[in-house]
């Protein structure tokens, strides 16, 4: 939003000074238009994430639709809905839903698909990675805990399409799954429940067994290993053994 912001300070200085020195005038579309633009750059600059580029360019855009196209408030209304349900953990547990990359996956089933028989992801978004090692070792046995509706629905349709019946997708609550049975378990998170979950891989999960936390360290407990991904968020591996 503060790309936005100064985006917005930029693109209407400019525009003062070429309809000072010219008779360009620009319409309200072009004026959005350029404000995204200006944003999109200013992202870049920055090193936003790669999703945030087409956001702040079609934000302002989608603003000045909605000025020439009124849009009844129920579609906000819907908007906001569908929102709720994709980033339901988003408020509550101030985890959102952003996805492990495939060579951060692949990073994985170097580490744990010799050894591991019983993987579990929690909180496991829209099941990629779940699908990728299920392919790959079709006897692993792989749990996959989500409790964001969109996201369960979406990674439960696609490991019923693709006939994997070694992936099992559960809806629920990570906090009351019982860690004890898997020999691995993988989180992609935030750093807000990485404290709360530290004490609970460490006090159900056996000796022998991997707790792998993509990004998120625990204060106070420094992983038994690092691995660095070669991706181009550089991707690091926190690796916890038993
Ligand atoms: C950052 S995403 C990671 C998704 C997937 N594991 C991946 O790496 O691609 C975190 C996911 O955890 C889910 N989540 C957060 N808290 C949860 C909880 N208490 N129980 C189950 N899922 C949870 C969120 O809904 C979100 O889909």
């Amino acid at each position: 939003m503060f790309s936005l912001f100064v985006a917005g300070l930029i693109w209407m200085a400019l525009l003062a000074v070429v309809t000072q020195f010219s008779d360009i005038r620009l319409s309200l579309p072009f004026v959005l238009g350029g404000v995204g633009i200006v944003a999109s750059l200013i992202g870049i600059r920055f090193k936003l994430a790669k999703w945030w580029g087409p956001i702040l360019l079609l934000l302002p855009i989608a603003l000045g639709t909605s000025l020439y196209f009124p849009v009844p408030p129920w579609v906000y209304l819907a908007c906001f809905a569908v929102l709720v349900i994709i980033y339901w953990n988003a408020a509550g547990e101030r985890v959102p839903l952003y996805l492990t990359n495939t060579r951060t996956w692949a990073t994985i089933e170097t580490l744990v698909g010799q050894d591991a028989k019983k993987f579990a992801d929690l909180g496991c978004g829209v099941g990629g990675g779940l699908l990728y090692l299920g392919r790959q070792h079709p006897d692993m046995i792989i749990t996959g805990i989500e409790s964001a509706p969109v996201p369960y629905v979406i990674s439960k349709l696609r490991v019923r399409l693709l006939g994997l019946e070694n992936i099992h997708i559960r809806f629920g609550d990570m906090w009351t799954e019982d860690l004890a049975d898997y020999d691995a378990v993988y989180a992609f998170l935030s750093p807000e429940p990485m404290s709360r979950l530290y004490q609970k891989v460490k006090s159900e999960m056996r000796t022998g067994t991997t707790f792998i936390s993509n990004s998120f360290a625990v204060e106070g407990h420094e992983p038994d290993d690092i691995v660095h991904v070669d991706d181009s968020r550089k991707t690091k591996l926190l690796i916890w053994k038993f």
